[in-house]
């Protein structure tokens, strides 16, 4: 029998895990071994760098058209939609259940598309907006990245931008200790669970960078909150000895840096080279 291809193989992989997780869960589209607490902590840095980078463009519009790539159940759309309640949204993702919660969890007037970012023809829209969080990690190679961020650049309007945030290679090296949890890991793990893992890539800073500014894109701005990586282990301890230690050792920990190389998400905002 023929290997199904890696589209396939990666389709197949993210409805098992959007159908396996309850409806609205985290850790369906996050870190599936961080506690939801910390899950959310990421999530409320990464909505309010995007709502930030809408403002300006939002003053001169009455209506952004937004684009989320990927959008799982809408965690981040949501936090569009409640600042912005104008936004006109549309969600694209590979899994169908993530559209069906997609949609039922942003309620009317928004788009949701289930196909493949790589595959889908987007035919002659236009976005101000296009938010890509935690997506390219599970394209096939570097060149498919490009080929992807190229194919996104196109939808973009003249003066739209683009919100790329992925996961980083640094910070991985950081909270496996070199790759040493890795390796227990994979060798402790059942073969069923190990069979059903979503992906593996992580990009290192520089590597975005040169993917963002070769696909003709030009970055304004980037960010990350590397100290929360340096915390981790600390975060879980305390976080079994005293939630108020923990709920203040995280808010510590969320310092944001413009240099996201040990982050646990990269964050880049990038528009259409002038
Ligand atoms: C880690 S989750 C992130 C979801 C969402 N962007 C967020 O940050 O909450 C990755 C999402 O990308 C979707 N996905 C993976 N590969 C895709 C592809 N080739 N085309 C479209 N969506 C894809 C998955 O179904 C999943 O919802």
């Amino acid at each position: 029998m023929n290997k199904p291809s890696f589209q396939i193989k990666n389709a197949t992989l993210w409805e098992k895990r959007a159908q396996e997780y309850p409806e609205l869960s985290i850790q369906s589209v996050m870190f599936r071994f961080l506690p939801d607490e910390i899950n959310y902590a990421i999530h409320q840095w990464q909505a309010k760098e995007i709502t930030a980078a809408l403002k300006k463009l939002q003053r001169k519009k009455k209506s952004l058209n937004v684009l989320d790539v990927g959008c799982g159940y809408g965690r981040l759309s949501k936090a569009i939609i409640k600042k912005y309640p104008n936004t006109k949204l549309t969600g694209l993702d590979v899994s169908a259940t993530f559209i069906k919660h997609y949609k039922k969890f942003l309620g009317k007037g928004v788009t949701g598309i289930t196909a493949d970012l790589e595959k889908y023809n987007f035919k002659s829209r236009r976005y101000d907006v296009i938010i890509v969080t935690g997506v390219l990690i599970y394209l096939h190679d570097e060149e498919r990245v490009l080929q992807a961020i190229t194919k996104i650049k196109g939808l973009l309007k003249k003066d739209g931008i683009i919100i790329i945030s992925e996961n980083a290679i640094g910070a991985e090296k950081i909270y496996t200790g070199f790759g040493v949890l890795k390796l227990f890991k994979r060798l402790l793990q059942s073969p069923k669970k190990r069979a059903s893992h979503t992906g593996d890539r992580k990009f290192s800073v520089p590597q975005m960078t040169r993917l963002i500014t070769s696909a003709g894109l030009t970055i304004h701005h980037r960010a990350g909150i590397p100290r929360l990586t340096f915390s981790l282990p600390w975060l879980v301890i305390v976080r079994a000895i005293n939630k108020t230690w923990f709920r203040t050792a995280l808010k510590n920990a969320l310092t944001v840096s413009d240099d996201p190389t040990y982050s646990l998400f990269m964050l880049f905002v990038a528009g259409v080279k002038k």
